[in-house]
């Protein structure tokens, strides 16, 4: 399918960089360019916790998303510090980031945490947006492919996917994430559909959706969004600020 035909996600984590006040400036302005997208263009925006209440109201009637950094997988109780599925979905969270490579590496992270969250946003009816990829010493050493084979295999080995859930999966090698450092788009796409083949095989006939992560500026979106296997991409610093991000949106539905 060519790039101009496919839908397109395009995924804004703002990860920790705006605080509550520039949280909702940014999502203002959103809100206004988010209608000449067309159609075929969705957006989600994954604002810090803090800060989720107010981009909601800031999104009001606009057909932009709202997807969560982060989530813990159980309801509530004495988790200091944490913010669960079921907290995340009373406030209209859509989308939930899992296994973010920040959070795998900073936070220690392991593939059993990732799949009781995944568990948990399923049964509150959020999507996952599962991130895979491997470490620049696994890429070096030639593990890549069997790193992010053993992620998909803990994230969804005898999972019963829900109907008509989407399924998300984004390719995000971790060494390309924040380093300014992007994956080749060629490679990128090479993985995706290397993922999409394990995951047919893990899942069945459901249709997933691969976006990539790493680096994503207005210069190269559109080599990553041509690729056969990616629909759209997750991205971290260039779309905290309005000018990257508007670069970004306007490169990918071109
Ligand atoms: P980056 O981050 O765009 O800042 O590299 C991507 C991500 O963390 O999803």
């Amino acid at each position: 399918m060519s790039a101009a035909a496919k839908k397109i996600y395009l995924f804004a984590n703002w990860k920790m960089y705006l605080n509550y006040a520039e949280s909702r400036s940014l999502a203002r302005a959103l809100k206004k360019t988010a209608h000449d997208l067309p159609q075929r263009a969705g957006m989600a925006v994954f604002p810090s916790a803090l800060a989720m209440v107010g981009v909601k109201e800031e999104l009001s009637g606009s057909p932009v998303l709202l997807g969560a950094q982060n989530t813990y997988w159980v309801d509530r109780g004495g988790y200091t510090g944490e913010v669960s599925s079921a907290m995340y979905k009373a406030v209209g969270v859509r989308y939930a980031l899992v296994g973010h490579s920040e959070r795998r590496t900073i936070f220690h992270e392991n593939n059993h945490d990732v799949r009781q969250k995944i568990e948990a946003l399923l049964a509150v009816g959020i999507t996952p947006v599962v991130c895979i990829g491997e470490t620049k010493p696994e890429r070096q050493d030639g593990s890549a492919e069997e790193v992010v084979e053993a992620q998909l295999r803990a994230a969804f080995t005898d999972l019963a996917w829900p109907e008509g859930r989407e399924l998300i999966i984004a390719y995000e090698p971790v060494w390309a994430v924040n380093t300014g450092e992007p994956c080749a788009p060629e490679e990128a796409g090479r993985m995706c559909s290397l993922l999409k083949k394990n995951v047919a095989g893990l899942l069945g006939d459901i249709p997933a959706v691969f976006l990539y992560g790493g680096s994503v500026r207005p210069e190269n979106v559109g080599d990553f969004i041509r690729q056969t296997d990616i629909s759209g991409v997750l991205v971290g610093g260039a779309s905290a600020k309005l000018e990257t991000w508007s670069g970004i949106m306007a490169a990918a539905v071109k």
